[in-house]
């Protein structure tokens, strides 16, 4: 008898095939997520589950479902899972570490750039047909080039905007992280560590892209938002809960900071009004790592973890360990 798992949300018909060569899959390949009654539903019958960022796996799930042994999640960031909740119930955790660093690096560097030189905005205006004649400031915005870039959360995808930043831009590159790196990782990429205050009343460009975890719940707020420069701008592509949404509102509406670049929300996928009705942001519908070769990277890791699980009992990028 094959192993039954579930698969959450439409997946790439070939990893769809590569999965049913191993399991009985039962998968939601309709553009409607499943409700969190049909989801649990459909997970208390299976061993196995291929979850994305939007699936939680909680105790109250994990409750409902004591034949589950596994959740492979297409995604690096892993605040659906409770993974102390999934150990204790012995639930195996997996995400997809460096398949997508640089695709998401490289999605942070452009949202950065859109929101510096006001590209949507602008995009939005001539679409408008409101484009009538040169102006010395039509548009005007922030150097990138030369400037100071401030990272939050220096993991993999952070380390890779370092270096774009440093070595293509010339950016002087500061950030902030709870471990410093190794010198000879600070001296390649050129960036110097700061004080979180320091990196938000230095930087021109702030990005956010550290994990999620209740721990760092707002850590974007009306305090820190405080300490930017009027002209800096800020990105998040991490997660929506790490910026206090309301206080960046207000900051962005009254020019505190002068622009910002979303690809993540805090009740995503609803947006904000208040965001909605901004001229100075750039929103785009959590796309960092939306390459397709990336994307089908992202699943084939998360199959192979299910496949790996269940012929040698071990998963190939578990996040948690768990007795056999
Ligand atoms: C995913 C992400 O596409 O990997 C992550 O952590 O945020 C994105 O790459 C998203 O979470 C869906 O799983």
């Amino acid at each position: 008898m094959k192993p039954r798992i579930v698969v959450a949300r439409p997946i790439f018909p070939q990893v769809l095939d590569k999965l049913s060569h191993s399991f009985e899959v039962s998968a939601n390949q309709s553009d409607t997520p499943w409700s969190s009654a049909s989801w649990t539903a459909a997970l208390a019958t299976c061993q196995g589950a291929l979850t994305t960022g939007a699936d939680p796996i909680n105790a109250s799930v994990l409750a409902a479902c004591p034949g589950l042994r596994i959740c492979a999640n297409m995604a690096v960031g892993y605040n659906n899972f409770d993974v102390p909740a999934m150990t204790a119930a012995q639930v195996v955790a997996t995400n997809t570490p460096d398949v997508l660093t640089e695709t998401t690096a490289d999605f942070g560097f452009a949202l950065m750039m859109a929101t510096a030189r006001r590209m949507a905005e602008s995009e939005h205006f001539l679409r408008a047909g409101r484009w009538t004649q040169w102006r010395y400031d039509l548009f005007a915005g922030a150097e990138v080039h030369g400037s100071t870039l401030g990272i939050l959360g220096m993991g993999r995808i952070g380390q890779a905007i370092a270096r774009r930043g440093a070595h293509g831009f010339g950016m002087k590159v500061i950030y902030h992280n709870r471990s410093r790196l190794n010198e000879a990782t600070e001296a390649e990429l050129r960036a110097t560590w700061v004080p979180k205050p320091e990196l938000f009343a230095q930087a021109d460009h702030v990005v956010l892209v550290l994990p999620y975890s209740p721990a760092v719940h707002h850590t974007v707020g009306v305090a820190e938002l405080g300490l930017m420069k009027p002209t800096a701008t800020l990105v998040n592509i991490a997660r929506g809960g790490i910026v206090d949404e309301n206080a960046l509102i207000a900051a962005l509406r009254e020019r505190r900071i002068s622009a910002a670049g979303l690809d993540v929300f805090e009740g995503e996928p609803q947006v904000n009004p208040g965001l909605l009705a901004l001229d100075n942001v750039v929103l785009t519908p959590h796309i960092a790592s939306a390459t397709t070769a990336t994307r089908l990277k992202m699943a084939h890791l998360a199959a192979d973890n299910l496949i790996a699980f269940f012929q040698t009992g071990r998963a190939l990028t578990p996040l948690n360990e768990v007795a056999p």
